[in-house]
């Protein structure tokens, strides 16, 4: 697996779509089920702004949870959730780089919504991860799994074109930064725990002009936009480009533009 550049994040863009970005881990904690642990100690890995590890104390509202990130435009924006939580628990928010995050603690439940295709070499990180579950605890995490859908193949065939390859050529996420479902599969239950692998595509009906370009400001193209942070002409020119060709892509209908969204789930359990 190729390792992918760090990108800056925009949390402000980000969240322009966050009622899409959240609902995939509404979906993911729904297979979660009882904890060890009462008071709950939970992990959210690349928690970004914090509005979705939020959702954690809802459901289990007198936990301890701890959301980390590696960066600080996105921790910035934690601070409005950080805190005391209503049902007597605790959110914090910490720093942490997942290529090398080693648990220092016991944790019943690890989650990560659409971080891990960001992390390489995130499946060999998963065993360790297990290891610090406590007896009967859950790892659960949700990734994009679309690197083949036009948003990305478009993304890079332009980045590697001979107008941009001398300037964003390697910038966006590699194609292979999201294994096949059964790989996750075979490595969680290799390690012993009872597992639930699936994935859902979600009909995305996004709204305004050129949502999907929008969409991508948010995410896939932030590699792209680290590396022409520099530039703004070129930056504005390489969006132009981008545009176009999302626009014939995804074309916009009278009800709004269709961004076909396909995702990758795995709950695990380990042993009690
Ligand atoms: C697409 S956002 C997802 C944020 C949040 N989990 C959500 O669902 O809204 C990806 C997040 O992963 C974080 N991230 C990427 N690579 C990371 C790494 N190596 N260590 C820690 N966080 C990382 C980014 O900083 C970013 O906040």
């Amino acid at each position: 697996m190729t390792a992918a550049p760090s990108p800056t994040w925009d949390p402000g863009q980000y969240l322009r779509h966050a009622r899409h970005r959240a609902r995939p881990y509404a979906d993911l904690l729904a297979q979660v089920g009882d904890l060890p642990g009462d008071p709950a100690r939970i992990a959210d890995l690349g928690c970004g702004p914090g509005n979705v590890t939020a959702h954690l104390a809802g459901r289990w509202p007198a936990a301890r949870i701890t959301g980390y990130d590696n960066s600080a435009d996105m921790l910035a924006r934690t601070e409005e959730y950080a805190g005391p939580t209503a049902g007597g628990g605790r959110l914090d928010f910490a720093h942490a780089d997942l290529t090398d995050w080693t648990p220092a603690e016991t944790y019943d439940l690890i989650t990560s919504n659409a971080a891990l295709q960001w992390v390489p070499g995130h499946l060999d990180a998963l065993p360790g991860w297990l290891d610090a579950l406590a007896p009967g605890g859950t790892l659960a995490f949700q990734m994009p799994h679309n690197t083949d859908a036009p948003l990305h193949v478009l993304l890079r065939e332009l980045t590697g074109s001979p107008r941009w390859k001398g300037l964003v050529k390697d910038a966006p996420r590699a194609a292979d930064s999201v294994h096949d479902p059964v790989v996750y599969l075979d490595r969680l239950e290799s390690a012993g725990c009872r597992t639930n692998v699936w994935e859902t595509t979600y009909m995305q009906l996004l709204t305004g002009k050129d949502p999907v370009l929008d969409w991508a400001k948010g995410t896939a193209l932030r590699p792209v936009l680290t590396a022409l942070a520099d530039d703004p002409e070129a930056a504005d020119a390489f969006l132009t480009a981008y545009r176009d060709l999302l626009r014939e892509a995804y074309p916009a209908r009278p009800y709004g533009t269709v961004l076909p969204f396909r995702r990758l789930f795995a709950v695990a359990r380990k042993e009690a």
